[in-house]
């Protein structure tokens, strides 16, 4: 008897060095899953932009908001009215000091800027909008200097000064404001030159008015609007570059809202233009595209 107590005693306990051993494992998985989450929560664009801006470029008031500060998660519910600022709500703290900008790109008259310009809510041949400026972005190719209205092109300065920051350097303005009268050389240009691919008039112009709009149809004839890439005319393939998903992730946060969606053509009318941003504000931009709203869908509902 005693024999056996002292084998027992000296037998190894494989069933409790196994759980010692699972235990152990699963701890140190959960420590190494907690680590690599706090660690990489950063997303990024692609090797070249990232989603943080170049940290020797972010200024001391910069640096001094982002202590302490909670980045969360936006969500679908649009502006919170009782938080404190756009920057708590949405969880993103401006590189630039906006303290400047902001006037601009959360005006006072919003409701000013929300103007409605499509196939079926034309501008009069004769508006012209008031109030307006040299588009500072203008491409300098020999272009004539593009125009907008003060406050847009105040905020476009901001939105392009931020980019920067990002490693988006080289988009520049393309068109900006287009009169009645340009609107008519651009798309009678456009019809000519695809005329011989229709049967009657009227399918080419259908076909034309996807893209290039009807004269007074544009809301480029408001001076809220601009055309900027890098590329050396536009198309849709800029979408798919780093620049182009940056300006359309941040595009709201100064004001403005890429206007033509891929998901929303069967509502705008009009193609995918990645590159075609519209100033409308930062609290409608913001509610705009935290809902995935076009302006035709956001103003329906207002
Ligand atoms: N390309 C846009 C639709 C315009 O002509 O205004
Ligand atoms: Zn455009």
């Amino acid at each position: 008897m005693a024999n056996n107590n002292s084998k027992r005693k000296n037998r190894t306990n494989y069933p409790l060095i196994l759980a010692t051993v699972l235990t152990t494992a699963a701890v140190a998985g959960a420590i190494f899953l907690v680590l690599t989450a706090l660690g990489h929560n950063d997303t990024h664009i692609s090797d070249e932009y990232s989603n943080t801006p170049n940290q020797s470029a972010v200024s001391e008031s910069t640096e001094s908001k982002n202590n302490g500060s909670s980045l969360s998660e936006p969500d679908n519910s649009g502006i919170d009215e009782t938080s404190q600022s756009y920057e708590e709500y949405i969880g993103v703290e401006y590189a630039i000091d906006i303290t400047e900008w902001e006037q601009y790109i959360e005006p006072e008259n919003a409701d000013a800027y929300l103007i409605l310009v499509n196939k079926t809510h034309p501008l009069a041949s004769d508006y012209v909008p008031a109030n307006m400026v040299d588009v500072v972005y203008t491409r300098k190719d020999g272009r004539a200097t593009q125009k907008m209205v003060y406050t847009a092109e105040k905020a476009l300065q901001a939105f392009l000064l931020e980019a920067a920051e990002y490693g988006v350097t080289d988009v520049t303005v393309t068109s900006a404001y287009r009169s009645y009268s340009k609107q008519s050389e651009i798309f009678n240009d456009n019809v000519n030159k695809n005329l011989s691919k229709f049967a009657t008039l009227e399918e080419c112009e259908e076909y034309v008015s996807t893209f290039s709009a009807r004269p007074g149809t544009s809301e480029h004839q408001t001076g809220l609007v601009c055309d900027m890439h890098n590329l050396s005319s536009a198309g849709a393939a800029f979408g798919n570059t780093p620049e182009a998903k940056w300006l359309a992730q941040n595009a709201h946060r100064f004001g403005f809202i890429m206007r033509y969606a891929e998901d929303k053509t069967d509502i705008t009318r009009i193609i995918y233009e990645p590159w075609h941003f519209r100033y409308v504000g930062r609290k409608a931009a913001t509610e705009m595209y935290l809902s995935n709203l076009c302006l035709e869908e956001y103003l329906e509902n207002r």
